[in-house]
């Protein structure tokens, strides 16, 4: 197997929508302070009873549908989450069942940057020769571990989720260069405390709410993700100027300014979702790449970059052909 190839792509968001006003009903905070900190207006939220793996089942289910092949065809599902159904076993368990997929199911744990971890660990997959066809899922619903009393992080969340199928491929018959180019990863757990959860089976036994250290995580992360980024294209000989699509991990709309600022990239070349659905953690990427794909502005072909940064810290960036 010379790469894997991304055969189809699909997303899904919980009914209920959740907009700044409503949230100024129950949280001491204003539309205003929200925008203008963070370009987000509104958010999905899950309805009690919806799960993680309902999101994950819904996406992957459209993903399959786009790529036009049967769910028994897959032997391999690599779900990022950080929000899973139960502490144990993983979710991906219960999407294969949903599914009736063969082979193998795991969890990711790598927080906002979850997708491209997952992806990473895919394609390492196919191309190991482990796994002829994948899919791979960012799914979460991030707003069970939100406390509603911490105006300064339950403003910023959403749940949702998205999901790509990757197939290995030979390289014959194809002279575009189309598939997964490379992948890029880093942590440092010496930042483990800037952005985690306070609970867990091993230290509390309680779920816990996300606690963050805002201005140092926004300190670290344009000049990681430019780092990252950079790697990709020396990685593959490539300009910035080739990129034809980036398609950010949707935090705050400041950062993701600031990396295409500091890359030189045109805005109109950069997928924005953050504004609708805030940040969804490991399913920001594959719903904003869905998105994009559906609406037709990412085309057969393009060039697109993937970049994310969260808790751990743990950062990537991945370069895909479409
Ligand atoms: N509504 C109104 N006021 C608020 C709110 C709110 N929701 N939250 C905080 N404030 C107040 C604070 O209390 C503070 O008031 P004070 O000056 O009277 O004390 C004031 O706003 C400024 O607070 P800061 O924390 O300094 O605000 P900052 O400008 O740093 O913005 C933010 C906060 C948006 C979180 C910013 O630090 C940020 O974007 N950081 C990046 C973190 C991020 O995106 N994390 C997502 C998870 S990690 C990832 O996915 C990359």
């Amino acid at each position: 197997v010379k790469r894997s190839r991304v055969l189809g792509c699909g997303t899904y968001l919980p009914a209920n929508v959740v907009t700044n006003q409503d949230l100024e009903r129950r949280v001491d905070t204003t539309d205003e302070w929200i925008v203008q900190r963070t370009g987000i207006k509104s958010r999905h939220l899950a309805a009690d009873g919806e799960l993680t793996s309902d999101l994950a089942i819904g996406a992957a289910k459209r993903a399959l549908d786009h790529a036009g092949i049967a769910a028994s065809s897959i032997d391999c599902i690599v779900l990022a989450t950080t929000t899973p159904d139960n502490t144990f076993p993983a979710t991906a368990t219960k999407v294969q069942a949903a599914l009736g997929t063969g082979g193998f199911a795991l969890d990711i744990q790598a927080v906002c940057a979850g997708f491209v971890y997952a992806l990473s660990v895919a394609d390492n997959m196919i191309r190991g020769g482990q796994a002829r066809r994948a899919l791979v899922i960012g799914a979460e619903t991030f707003s069970r571990i939100l406390d509603w009393n911490d105006r300064t992080t339950c403003v910023l969340f959403g749940d949702g989720a998205g999901a790509v199928v990757l197939e290995g491929y030979d390289g014959k018959g194809d002279s575009s260069d189309r598939g997964v180019l490379s992948t890029h990863l880093h942590s440092d757990g010496t930042q483990y405390d800037l952005l985690y959860v306070d609970g867990g089976p091993s230290s509390t036994q309680t779920v816990g709410h996300v606690r963050m250290h805002g201005q140092e995580i926004f300190r670290h992360a344009v000049t990681k993700l430019s780092g990252v980024v950079e790697e990709a294209l020396a990685a593959n000989g490539l300009e910035s100027t080739d990129i034809d699509w980036m398609v950010p991990h949707q935090a705050n709309r400041r950062i993701i300014d600031g990396l295409a600022r500091k890359m030189k990239l045109p805005p109109e070349k950069v997928v924005l979702t953050v504004d609708r659905h805030g940040n969804t953690s490991a399913a920001s990427i594959p719903l904003a790449f869905g998105e994009a794909v559906a609406d037709g502005r990412i085309q057969r072909g393009d060039l697109v970059l993937m970049e994310a940064i969260g808790g751990g810290l743990t950062w990537g960036s991945a370069l895909i052909r479409w």
